[in-house]
């Protein structure tokens, strides 16, 4: 469906060459002075010079070739704007449109496009941690975005699953079990299909082990052998790890459904490993990579660089590979496996270095097309009311699980208090409103920038927040409910200000979205339903809606706030979060 603005445009530009001048001249835009008018086109003001003649003139010859059908208003006001204000017809026969077209009238425009997006990077065996938060719940709204126009979007989770973090378990469970099978070289039988530890005790070797890391040189050692002969392929210390990854996916995906958040690939770190020696190979041959030091780098400093940008090291001095190397080959593989036009990464932006340099060296070594599009959206940090990176009372690193269960316990005591639904409905609703509230709170703010992590502020039913928007959800819900059936009733005109108010916001979904695609801003999403809920809400407070007597405007009423209410829904369900049924 042709968006509004270009709508008006064409038909501004049509006025323009009617009246005998260049039609480019017609560029319509949205009124910066909504107390005068809604859309406004300062054309002639420009083609005056061109034509040498008062623009005023211009403005008043256009005016009189719009069709006063399409405009309730068309003022030509000194030195020569054009102001204007669409009719009711016109609005409802958009708005009608919208209704009835699929997604609202919004253009499929990515069909036949995929992208991977990486977002998640858990690390296996490490508990969630609020860091992990953020890529979760703006990677998840990203990838819904990307599916509402269209795109085939593939959530990529991208586990650390390969890292130091084995060895060190590994060692520390040699260390305090050194009997197990896993452990003995000559063992040739099969290991148990029990691991040896829960993920409770998972949670708790994790720590201690990097705890004995740091004062027991010895320890180190034996944990960075363990995490080579992991790698090698030591047929004990892979069962382990297969145990580890068993019970920790299986945890991770109990976290991320509680957060609205999946993937469509679980593939780890390690699942890129065997691309790495011929990518190596390939780029030593190629003089991609260069000897430096006993390592193997990829210049990837260019001209105009504004800060130095460091040679990406592919291949450590010691022979292993890093954090840079496992990203290349795994867009070798995503290449093979998925052939996206994009790729998206969304972490913390503390990552950015890493970033730049890893594109760099997969152009150069043509790993990556130049038709490929490469984005690493960075994120800002979560923090405390004291500004500070969020952390439990105690002063260590808030866990995930435990950052859900606070809010969740929070928002429980206001529903049970409020006595807002019946005592089978308590949890259910509870989750929901908890979880838009966390996720409102963060999707709100500019991905790029820090937030201050407020459970008061997030899950306050007023204010802009995710509370208030379900609330207004739930309250056009009841309202429908009460009327009946509404699904076919047709838009009709705007009866009072308050109405066209709430039907021009609701013509601004589409390009709503789209800024929000285009910049990778969630925030977007949010600002927008803030004010399509605003005008839901003065709405309803300045008419009557049920109490209505004629009953032809009674279903106009109906019907828009039934639209409103999908593209409410729709817009959540952008966020990854759902209206409860009461509030
Ligand atoms: N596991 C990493 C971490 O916790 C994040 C991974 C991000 N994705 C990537 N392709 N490097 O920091």
């Amino acid at each position: 469906m042709e968006k509004i603005l270009n709508i008006i445009t064409a038909k501004m530009q049509a006025a323009f060459e009617k009246a005998g001048y260049d039609p480019a001249f017609g560029r319509v835009t949205v009124s910066n002075r909504p107390d005068l008018c809604e859309y406004q086109c300062n054309g002639a003001l420009a083609a005056a010079k061109q034509y040498k003649c008062a623009p005023i003139q211009i403005a008043q010859a256009v005016a009189k070739q719009l069709d006063a059908a399409d405009f309730s208003m068309i003022d030509a006001v000194m030195p020569g704007f054009l102001n204007l204000k669409l009719s009711d017809d016109f609005l409802r026969r958009y708005l009608e449109q919208m209704r009835t077209a699929p997604n609202f009238g919004v253009e499929k425009s990515g069909q036949g496009k995929t992208i991977v997006i990486d977002y998640g990077g858990p690390n296996v065996a490490k508990p969630l941690h609020i860091g992990h938060l953020r890529s979760a719940i703006i990677g998840e709204s990203l990838k819904r975005l990307y599916r509402f126009f269209g795109w085939n979007a593939i959530g990529d989770i991208h586990l650390g699953d390969w890292g130091l973090q084995m060895g060190l378990i590994i060692a520390e469970l040699e260390l305090r079990q050194p009997d197990l099978p896993y452990f003995d070289p000559n063992f040739e039988g099969e290991y148990p299909a029990e691991a040896p530890f829960t993920i409770q005790e998972l949670e708790e070797i994790y720590p201690a082990a990097s705890a004995r890391k740091k004062e027991d040189a010895q320890f180190a050692e034996q944990a960075h052998t363990a995490t080579y002969e992991l790698q090698q392929g030591r047929r004990g210390y892979r069962a382990i790890w297969n145990h580890i990854l068993r019970l920790s996916v299986a945890d991770l995906k109990r976290n991320y459904q509680r957060l609205n958040v999946s993937f469509e690939s679980w593939l780890g770190e390690s699942d890129a490993d065997p691309y790495i020696p011929a990518m190596v190979e390939d780029m030593k041959a190629r003089g991609i990579a260069i000897p430096s030091e006993g390592a193997w780098v990829i210049p990837v400093a260019e001209e105009g660089d504004k800060k130095e940008i460091p040679p990406c090291i592919l291949v450590k001095s010691d022979g292993s590979a890093i954090y840079a190397t496992t990203d290349l080959a795994t867009m070798v593989q995503r290449m093979q496996d998925f052939h996206p036009n994009k790729i998206l990464y969304v972490t913390d932006q503390r990552q950015s270095l890493h970033f730049e340099q890893v594109f760099r060296a997969a152009r150069k070594a043509g790993i990556i097309p130049e038709s490929v599009e490469l984005e690493h959206l960075g994120f800002g940090t979560m923090n405390g009311r004291d500004g500070k990176p969020f952390k439990t009372r105690d002063g260590g690193v808030m866990r995930l699980e435990q950052l859900i269960n606070d809010m969740t316990d929070f928002v429980r005591a206001k529903v049970v208090e409020n006595q807002i639904v019946e005592a089978d409905q308590v949890e259910d609703t509870t989750a929901k409103i908890a979880i838009g509230a966390l996720k409102y709170g963060d999707l709100s703010n500019q991905p790029s920038k820090d937030y201050i992590f407020d459970m008061d502020r997030f899950a306050a039913f007023e204010g802009n927040t995710g509370p208030y928007i379900l609330y207004t959800i739930v309250r056009i819900k009841s309202i429908l409910s009460k009327y009946g059936p509404w699904e076919q009733l047709p838009i009709q005109a705007s009866a009072n200000p308050a109405a066209k108010d709430l039907m021009l916001a609701i013509t601004k979904f589409a390009p709503a979205m789209e800024g929000a695609l285009k910049s990778s801003a969630p925030n977007l999403v949010c600002s927008y339903i803030y004010e399509l809920a605003g005008c839901v809400n003065r709405f309803y407070h300045e008419t009557r809606i049920l109490t209505e007597e004629d009953e032809a405007k009674k279903a106009g009423y109906i019907a828009l706030m039934g639209l409103a209410k999908g593209i409410l829904e729709t817009s959540i369900d952008l966020l990854a979060f759902s209206a409860p049924e009461k509030m």
